[in-house]
């Protein structure tokens, strides 16, 4: 049987990543192929109760490498026991939210050093990575904007306009660096304009 191909959609909140997730899920559908949609972090039991300490305001300070070390560790039980199982059944997976988040947020958002990152991914991920990752850019203002009635924010929403255009700079960063697989989409405008740039995408993979 064929392996499911693997597809990540990142970018800062309120880019629009749930609401074209719809559109890819029936995009895919209407091709015949099943996608299980998931997100990080979570997508597993183990994983969404790291997400919840990851998450809750209740949780507090946290030191930066910590919440690194978490990211992975529930990346990890999420590839080994969902991602990779299922792209072997010769489904596909579409997640929101992947490693290149570690970079932004991690990386970008808290200052971690970049090649640390690298090494926790190495050891992690080993030669596995997303088949096509699409990067949803839109100025942060924007994006906060479009969340705003949301209501209470999480633990990593609190931070500051400056954390999360430090985050988005490193998701443009990784985009420039790996743009094979990284598709760098202009979110800002209708979602109608976001779609027809994926539906494009898509049409090529
Ligand atoms: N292109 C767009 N123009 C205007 N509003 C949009 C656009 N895309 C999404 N929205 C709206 O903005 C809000 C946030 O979108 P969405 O929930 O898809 O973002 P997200 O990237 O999933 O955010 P988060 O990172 O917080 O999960 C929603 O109310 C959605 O309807
Ligand atoms: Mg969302």
């Amino acid at each position: 049987m064929q392996k499911g191909k693997f597809i990540t959609i990142d970018g800062v909140e309120g880019a629009g990543k749930s609401t074209q997730i719809d559109f890819i899920c029936q995009y895919l559908a209407d091709k015949g192929i099943n996608v299980a949609l998931t997100r990080e972090p979570g997508g597993t039991e183990i994983g969404e109760k790291i997400r919840t300490l990851l998450l809750s305001n209740s949780t507090g300070e946290m030191h930066a490498d910590t919440e690194l070390m978490l990211m992975f560790a529930a990346r990890n039980e999420h590839i080994q026991n969902k991602i990779i199982p299922t792209l072997n059944q010769g489904n596909w997976v579409l997640s929101d939210r992947f490693t290149d988040a570690s970079y932004a947020y991690q990386g970008g958002g808290r200052g971690l050093d970049i090649a640390r990152i690298a090494q926790l991914e190495q050891w992690v991920m080993r030669n596995f990575a997303p088949d096509m990752t699409l990067l949803l850019d839109v100025p942060v203002e924007i994006g906060m904007q479009r969340v705003e009635s949301r209501g209470e924010k999480d633990r990593i929403e609190q931070e500051s306009l400056d954390f999360f255009n430090r985050v988005r700079n490193a998701y443009i960063a990784r985009s420039e660096r790996y743009p094979e697989r990284i598709k760098l989409i202009d979110s800002s405008q209708t979602t109608e304009h976001t779609q027809q740039q994926i539906n494009a995408i898509l049409d090529k993979l």
